[in-house]
């Protein structure tokens, strides 16, 4: 621990569980005050009573402007400012195996939650961190953002909104020294990975395994993420190490995004020499 965020207070979304949680955790080693904001009360209030003082949880749907100005306005109240934003609430919706067979029910909440929700955000805090001389504001995007793929196409659209949004708001607010930046985590084992309605608890560990495996093979580094990864380009990103930097995405994906694992070169020499007998 080096205080890295010492005197500052920050505001994580999706603070109750998952990359959220694990960065809930970190900020708070590193010297923040940090507001833990979800909808799930009972997870979110326990984390916060389990961290002590420097942790309060205050239950905010991020997709709601009222919401999300009152989760502004608490963490100020309650800890004199807001320095860090970190927009982590994420949706995947139902994962559609044919797109033409897509109805769309869960669309509006996906881009809702991921992509209204932390613009929302970015007006609210921004708000405050413009007339209080600058802050920082992050979001997480998605590896499934940069590169096409199956099923989840709304999921996709948002977080690629979200690196877009990232740029053109960091043009917008750097008059004001905001920096405002995204991270793209690669599949990274939390509970959004087996997105399921009805899972017994007893099966969400073997889910996961399941989930993992299947997402190996794309992972040049030959793990996939934990929290605790995305947690740390958290840090960095809000930590005055990155005080130069505004308007990335950076990709936390061991590799998943750095081009394609498969080494056609090498088949194609194989085919061509079985081929000519070789
Ligand atoms: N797990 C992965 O492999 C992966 C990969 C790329 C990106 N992501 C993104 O990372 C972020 C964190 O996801 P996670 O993997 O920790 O999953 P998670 O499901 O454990 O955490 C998401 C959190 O967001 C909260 N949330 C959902 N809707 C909300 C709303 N309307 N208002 C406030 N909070 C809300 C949930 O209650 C939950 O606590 C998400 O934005 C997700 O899209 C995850």
């Amino acid at each position: 621990m080096t205080g890295e965020l010492d005197g500052k207070v920050a505001i994580i979304t999706g603070g109750a569980r998952g990359m959220g949680a694990a960065a809930v955790r970190l900020f708070l080693q590193e010297g923040a005050k940090v507001v833990i904001a979800d909808i799930l009360e009972d997870v979110g209030r326990d984390l916060a009573g389990e961290l002590g003082d420097g942790a309060a949880f205050r239950k905010s749907d991020v997709s709601k402007a009222e919401e999300v100005e009152a989760l502004v306005n608490f963490a100020v109240d309650q800890f004199g400012g807001l320095d860090i934003l970190f927009s982590n609430a994420g949706v995947m919706g139902d994962p559609q195996p044919d797109f033409l067979k897509e109805d769309f029910t869960t669309f509006v909440q996906t881009m809702s939650v991921d992509l209204l929700g932390p613009l929302l955000g970015a007006k609210y805090a921004g708000q405050h961190m413009a007339k209080n001389g600058g802050g920082c504001i992050l979001t997480t995007a998605s590896s499934s953002a940069l590169y096409g793929g199956h099923s989840i196409i709304p999921y996709r659209a948002a977080k690629a909104g979200v690196i877009g949004m990232t740029k053109s708001l960091a043009i917008e607010l750097g008059q004001y020294g905001i920096r405002v930046n995204c991270i793209s985590p690669g599949p990274t084992r939390t509970e959004m990975t087996v997105a399921m309605d009805g899972v017994p608890q007893e099966k969400l560990e073997r889910l996961q395994d399941i989930s993992m495996e299947k997402m190996m093979g794309r992972m040049p580094l030959g793990r996939l993420g934990t929290p605790e990864d995305i947690a740390q380009a958290a840090l960095f990103l809000a930590s005055d190490r990155a005080a130069q930097i505004t308007g990335i995405n950076l990709p936390v994906d061991g590799g998943e995004t750095a081009g394609n694992t498969e080494n056609t070169l090498t088949k194609i020499q194989a085919a061509f020499a079985e081929e000519l007998g070789m």
